[in-house]
């Protein structure tokens, strides 16, 4: 396998989050009719975010050889359903945060009827995305593509996450209950993002398991780090309001295990996403950094 150039975790990021923000920008355009929906839909779909599951998916890519211009809609993707479940997260009747992305939420700016239908439209779009023809890829690829991100968007995954997550908060802490929740309403898209990544890549089916595996574990540790930093940093910081999660009685990992074990179990996760990588015969520096970018992350 040819090495690929040294390229530092953060330089990627930086690089490639300006190539995502580019095309993102182009999905909607400004004539798209009526104007308050596509607004709203921009309004978060484009707001500063940290652009960790496309940048997931492009660099499984890279490190299987695929220029990211064949694997830009795919990932872009991804970003699109993960601002529809951050608009839906927001909203009164979930999480019922004021805050999101350094900026007001989508339902405090346009209302709660057009923030459901800016998720809606968001969520259905990523498979119009997905499933119109690419040029680099298979039906048969763009077939599995579909399917692992509707598997993990939806109530398997995500949706499912979010149910166990509202229900949690009159339930008494137990750390079974919190990794259902964690593993569905967060590991299940960052594993599909991985995942998707190395479908674009055609990976081998070994490959791609221990990839899966990589995604799972890092998806787990980056919702314990979210946990632990609604306790540990400022609003200003996080570009949310901090503190919320205690405000609305949600399980998370510092309320069952404390901080110090939270901080053990997110370094425990990592520890096995890398174990993963290492297992596989792939050049996986870039995924490595990314991997430990996203658990020490202060944001
Ligand atoms: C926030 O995700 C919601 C979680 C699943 C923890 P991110 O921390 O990736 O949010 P953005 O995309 O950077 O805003
Ligand atoms: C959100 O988890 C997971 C989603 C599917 C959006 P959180 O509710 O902890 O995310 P934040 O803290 O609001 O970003
Ligand atoms: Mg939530
Ligand atoms: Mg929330
Ligand atoms: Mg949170």
């Amino acid at each position: 396998m040819t090495k690929l150039p040294h390229m530092d975790a953060q330089e990627f990021l930086r690089e490639i989050g300006q190539k995502i923000n580019d095309y993102l920008a182009t999905v909607f355009t400004p004539d798209n009719e009526p104007q308050s929906l596509f607004n709203a839909m921009r309004y978060s779909l484009l707001a500063p975010g940290k652009r960790l599951r496309p940048a997931l998916c492009l660099a499984v890519a890279r490190t299987l050889e695929v220029a990211e211009e064949q694997a830009m809609p795919v990932a872009a993707s991804l970003e699109l359903v993960h601002a529809y479940s951050l608009i839906h997260d927001d909203l009164p009747a979930m999480d019922n945060d004021d805050l999101r992305r350094g900026q007001p939420t989508n339902h405090k700016v346009f209302g709660e009827a057009t923030a459901l239908l800016a998720g809606d439209g968001l969520l259905t779009h990523a498979f119009s995305l997905l499933s119109h023809r690419l040029p680099f890829l298979s039906s048969e690829q763009q077939l599995e593509l579909v399917w692992s991100l509707a598997n993990a968007a939806g109530p398997h995954g995500m949706v499912g996450g979010q149910q166990a997550d509202l229900s949690a908060e009159t339930q008494s802490p137990n750390l079974a209950t919190l990794q259902f929740i964690h593993t569905h309403k967060t590991a299940a898209l960052i594993e599909a993002a991985v995942v998707m990544g190395a479908i674009v890549g055609q990976a081998s089916i070994e490959q791609k398991e221990l990839l899966a595996s990589y995604g799972r574990h890092l998806g787990l540790a980056f919702q314990i780090v979210d946990d632990l930093l609604d306790v540990t940093a400022t609003t200003q910081e996080l570009g949310k309001s901090s503190g919320a999660d205690e405000r609305q009685h949600k399980m998370t990992y510092p309320v069952v295990v404390g901080i110090a074990e939270t901080r053990r179990l997110a370094e425990n996760e990592l520890t096995q996403a890398l174990a993963a990588l290492a297992k596989t015969d792939l050049h996986t520096s870039l995924l490595v950094g990314l991997a430990e970018l996203s658990v020490r992350r202060i944001h």
